[in-house]
């Protein structure tokens, strides 16, 4: 799989990944990371975990990414098509602020993504969805409708919820993604968090 670290691209094979991985106790990977800043900021708070930042862009990866961190890593590609080095790895799956393809995939439930998300998660995983009003408003949604939307699809796909709930510019600003700092500046700044375990 493609990975990233400043401006240079490097392919990491599943014996190369499975060697950075190993002895950390748990494994986060953040889908639409952006430019990073919230896994860089999750490795050095939690030194004995290891997190791993994906995006399809890669030109806002470009800062964060160069700094090293050993338990950090930052993969290329597309949600719906997460390699399948990613296999049963992660014990937390994370997704803030989704907007385009991303956002429209788990409005939908689509099987591409729904299933991807399945194949890279251990039993008993969570997840954290964030989603925020103009997001959701741009692709004809209420904040309210288009979360509980997301969250119907995800419980059919075997994603129990264990929290619904409002995030208010409070809230956001102390959210440590860019995109919060953003919207709790914003014309809109609401969210929703949800909660969920792989039942
Ligand atoms: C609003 S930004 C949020 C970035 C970051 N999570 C944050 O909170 O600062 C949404 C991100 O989702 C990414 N994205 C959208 N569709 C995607 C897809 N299908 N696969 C991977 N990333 C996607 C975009 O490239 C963008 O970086």
């Amino acid at each position: 799989m493609e990975t990233i670290r400043g401006r240079t691209s490097l392919d990491l094979n599943l014996n190369e990944l499975m060697e950075r991985v190993a002895n950390y106790d748990g494994i986060t990977l953040d889908l639409g990371t952006g430019d990073g800043r919230f896994v860089r900021c999750m490795a050095k708070r939690h030194h004995d975990a290891f997190f791993i930042g994906m995006d399809a862009c890669r030109e806002n990866l470009r800062a964060h990414s160069r700094i090293k961190l050993p338990n950090a890593l930052f993969v290329i590609a597309s949600a719906q098509a997460l390699p399948y080095e990613l296999n049963g790895l992660a014990d937390r799956l994370t997704v803030n602020f989704p907007w385009g393809s991303l956002l429209e995939s788990l409005l939908n439930g689509s099987p591409s993504l729904i299933n991807r998300l399945d194949a890279v998660t251990r039993p008993r995983a969570g997840m954290e969805v964030c989603l925020n009003a103009e997001a959701l408003d741009s692709s004809g949604w209420s904040l309210e409708s288009g979360a509980e939307r997301i969250e119907r699809a995800l419980n059919a796909a075997g994603w129990k919820t264990r929290s619904h709930a409002f995030m208010d510019a409070r809230a956001l600003r102390s959210f440590p993604t860019t995109w919060a700092k953003r919207l709790a500046f914003g014309r809109d700044p609401r969210a929703i968090r949800l909660s969920l375990i792989k039942g």
